[in-house]
């Protein structure tokens, strides 16, 4: 069956597998007892048919007996309760046993295969965060973070100094007294929660980078992980930093039903296309987070999935259409989950592109076109961007600790911004925020960005940006700044108090549009731009750098983006709903999330459709 698989993914136009990425059952049945035949059976197989292969470390997996070395391995959630085996995942980052342990079977696969040429790129672990697995409350977690505490501030008094904990009588007398921010009887103290994301962080970044060293030593191959689609526990720009490819796992209609919020209107319209921008958005974010620009698709949902609420198909055309905007986004590889539907465990009911009887499921066809589309085109490469839209992960979790309000959520509003450029037809780069240079770049948005550093604060200066809402509000430790924010060089504005509403309540602004979640009052002498109904400024500006106070609907993002857009000299278009652009240096693809043939240049645009023409021709 192997030798059928092997010839018919070759034959469909498939030049990549992965294989291996949970297999540590199989590779080591007991402790120390390695088994590779199947494995050696299997690298010899795909790769006399001419395939490149992906090898993973399959550590997302320990076996059962790993709990038999480490019984205290298994991490803990909020409420102090196990996770247990039986899934995946099953482990705690700040581990050292485990952790070394890891290191370990990376080091015994690079031993192997590590000079073998059949093995054309590795895959550290599986889909860090996935299933809620960064925050740990386990023993192992409390001890590390004690050390990590230790080393961050020296002395005690530091720390307590730092987190004002002479408010409510929580100083410390020694860091062995310090616990981890759960189960405490009302909110912990946000700095000391802070403290605990950005550790938590760095233990993901500590526990890859064992393995990424052990590889090192003993491949030549590219290192790359597969990150999902909005997690934000950890910073990838950190994990990036030891590896060569970000690759991502994008299901679209599995992201729409469960990680998206979205009117009802919204979900119904896109339900079996995905979101028209959520895909974009993080083809964008993992361009950024690999060296030199180097990303993938590892996962492309090739059916309904089988762990949303709900679990629609694809139309026909959207497996064409998602391969088709992560390569004019750049991706070098798109991959498919999975080649076949397993009859058996957890993922029975997620479709493969063969069904679980081997006949080809509908997505098939679909990769099979890609892959002859793709034969007869030219490498386009990967055009750079007019717009930067700055990322940062520490911002997330200042705003999951300190929301303020319900809903405030960093990724949300990173994503309606995206959504606002995208609509006007405007391609994006997603920058990191330690960045110091945005030459290239004639608009660029920093929403939300809990501190900002000088860097960046420099590199905005004289470019057409946007800054807010909740931008440079709080220090690194989340509290608030003397003095208080923004504090933008050369825009005299302060944040003097904000508000929060609930979802029910809308300000509107003049000339169109409305603010709502979010609403700072805005003083100081800079221009006022749009300012509520009532008076209240919300977007103010002094030329180039620009503040926005509150959070804007659609409308007023529309409005904000064509100003912005204008003064930066960017052409903008008003694209059809569902329409969406991408340009390469070659060429212009245009797609269509709709459901309705859609009418864009002289072209009509079928439904789950992507067209593209050279730009001469444009
Ligand atoms: C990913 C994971 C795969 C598979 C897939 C199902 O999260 O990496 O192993 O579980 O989702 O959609």
């Amino acid at each position: 069956m192997w030798a059928r698989d092997a010839a018919e993914m070759v034959a469909t136009g498939i030049t990549w597998v992965r294989i291996g990425e949970f297999a540590w059952s199989r590779l080591e049945p007991d402790p120390g007892r390695f088994t590779f035949d199947w494995l050696d059976r299997a690298i010899d197989v795909l790769s006399s048919a001419g395939l490149k292969i992906v090898l993973g470390t399959p550590t997302c997996t320990p076996p059962r007996w790993m709990l038999e070395r480490f019984p205290d391995m298994l991490a803990r959630d909020a409420s102090g309760q196990l996770r247990k085996f039986g899934s995946r995942r099953h482990y705690c980052f700040s581990h050292a046993g485990y952790r070394a342990a890891s290191a370990d079977i990376a080091a015994v696969l690079g031993d192997r295969y590590g000079r073998d040429a059949r093995i054309h790129a590795w895959q550290i672990d599986n889909e860090y965060g996935c299933h809620d697995t960064i925050l740990s409350y386990s023993e192992a977690a409390r001890d590390a973070f004690r050390l990590w505490l230790r080393d961050r501030y020296g002395e005690i008094t530091a720390l307590n100094e730092a987190w004002g904990n002479v408010f409510w009588s929580m100083e410390y007398r020694d860091f062995d007294e310090i616990e981890l921010p759960n189960l405490t009887v009302t909110q912990a103290n946000p700095s000391h929660d802070m403290a605990f994301r950005r550790f938590s962080s760095d233990q993901v970044v500590a526990y890859h980078t064992a393995q990424a060293d052990v590889l090192r030593a003993r491949t030549d191959a590219p290192l790359l992980h597969n990150y999902m689609g909005r997690v934000l526990e950890f910073d990838h720009f950190d994990v990036g930093a030891s590896l060569d490819i970000a690759t991502w796992d994008s299901y679209p209609i599995g992201f729409l039903s469960d990680r998206l919020e979205g009117t009802a209107e919204h979900k119904a319209r896109f339900l079996q296309q995905g979101d028209p921008d959520m895909q974009a958005f993080h083809h964008d974010l993992y361009r950024a987070v690999g060296r030199d620009g180097r990303w993938w698709v590892m996962e492309q949902q090739p059916g309904p999935v089988n762990w949303a609420p709900h679990n629609p198909a694809p139309l026909p055309g959207m497996v064409r259409l998602w391969s088709w905007e992560a390569f004019a986004h750049g991706a070098e590889v798109v991959s498919y989950f999975r080649w076949r539907q397993a009859p058996f465990a957890q993922e029975q009911m997620h479709a493969g592109l063969k069904r679980p009887d081997n006949a080809a499921a509908p997505g098939l066809a679909e990769v099979a076109r890609v892959a002859r589309e793709i034969a007869q085109m030219p490498d386009a490469g990967t055009a750079a961007a007019r717009v930067a839209l700055i990322f940062d992960y520490p911002s997330a979790w200042a705003w999951d600790v300190l929301p303020q309000g319900t809903g405030f959520s960093y990724f949300r509003l990173m994503l309606d911004a995206y959504r606002a450029l995208r609509r006007r037809g405007l391609s994006v780069d997603i920058v990191p925020s330690s960045t110091s240079d945005l030459s290239g770049y004639a608009l660029a948005l920093a929403p939300g960005l809990a501190s900002m550093p000088d860097a960046l604060c420099a590199a905005l200066a004289g470019r057409t940006a946007l800054v807010g809402p909740r931008s440079n509000a709080v220090t690194d430790e989340l509290c608030i700044p003397d003095p208080m924010g923004p504090s933008l060089p050369g825009l005299d504005v302060t944040a003097t108090r904000v508000e929060s509403l609930p979802p029910t309540h809308e300000r509107p602004v003049k000339g169109g549009g409305s603010v709502g979640l979010w609403c700072e009052t805005l003083e100081g002498t800079a221009e006022c731009l749009f300012e509520t109904e009532a008076g209240a400024p919300v977007l103010i500006g002094d030329g180039t750098l620009h503040y926005l106070g509150s959070w804007p609907d659609a409308a007023l993002w529309d409005r904000i983006i064509r100003a912005l857009a204008a003064k930066a000299d960017l052409d903008v278009e008003d694209l059809p709903e569902g329409l969406r652009l991408r340009d390469t240096p070659s060429h212009r693809f245009v797609f269509n999330y709709g459901s309705k043939p859609v009418a864009y240049k002289d072209q009509v645009v079928e439904p789950a459709d992507v067209v593209w023409w050279p730009h001469a021709s444009c």
